[in-house]
């Protein structure tokens, strides 16, 4: 599996999320409940593979990517502390949609970025063989990901 493709099916994965929750009604609070659930695993487990292989191997691979990694890690700090608020916000408070709102928000710019301004670089710069490596390795991190948002690396830098 190219590391980019897996990558971009996480991406495709997390806005079906965002899809259903935006279609949910105002009262469906416990669908909400859910759908933020699977958000919080999914982009858990995203931002942790990306952080431990795939953000370091681009570095290596494409030094002209450094300063798109960095803004990349600082978008996934304030992501992970959203995260792990709205791990804990009962889906009755009123800013809960809010914080849905403006995760979305966060996520969809920063998927963007990467898909559109580096990844392309970075698949350039390392070609298929590599890549291939990177995709397996990061199927097998998946399965050691935190549950925890603030056991990803960036929540504590
Ligand atoms: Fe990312
Ligand atoms: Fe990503």
């Amino acid at each position: 599996m190219d590391g980019i493709v897996l990558l971009k099916e996480d991406h495709k994965t997390v806005e079906k999320l965002f899809k259903r929750f935006e279609k949910a009604g105002e009262s469906a609070h416990a669908e909400k409940r859910k759908i933020a659930d699977a958000v919080i695993e999914e982009l858990t487990t995203h931002t942790w593979i990306e952080e431990k292989i795939f953000y370091p191997a681009a570095r290596e691979a494409a030094p002209d990517t450094k300063d798109h990694v960095l803004e990349s890690i600082e978008e996934h700090h304030v992501v992970l502390w959203m995260l792990s608020e709205l791990k804990g916000l009962d889906p009755f408070d009123e800013r809960f949609d809010a914080k849905m709102a403006v995760l979305m928000e966060n996520v969809r710019h920063h998927v963007e970025e990467e898909e559109k301004e580096w990844f392309p670089d970075v698949r350039k710069a390392m070609g298929r063989n590599r890549l291939s490596e990177l995709g397996e390795q990061m199927v097998a991190a998946k399965k050691k990901s935190p549950a925890d948002p603030l056991a990803v690396p960036s929540a504590q830098q």
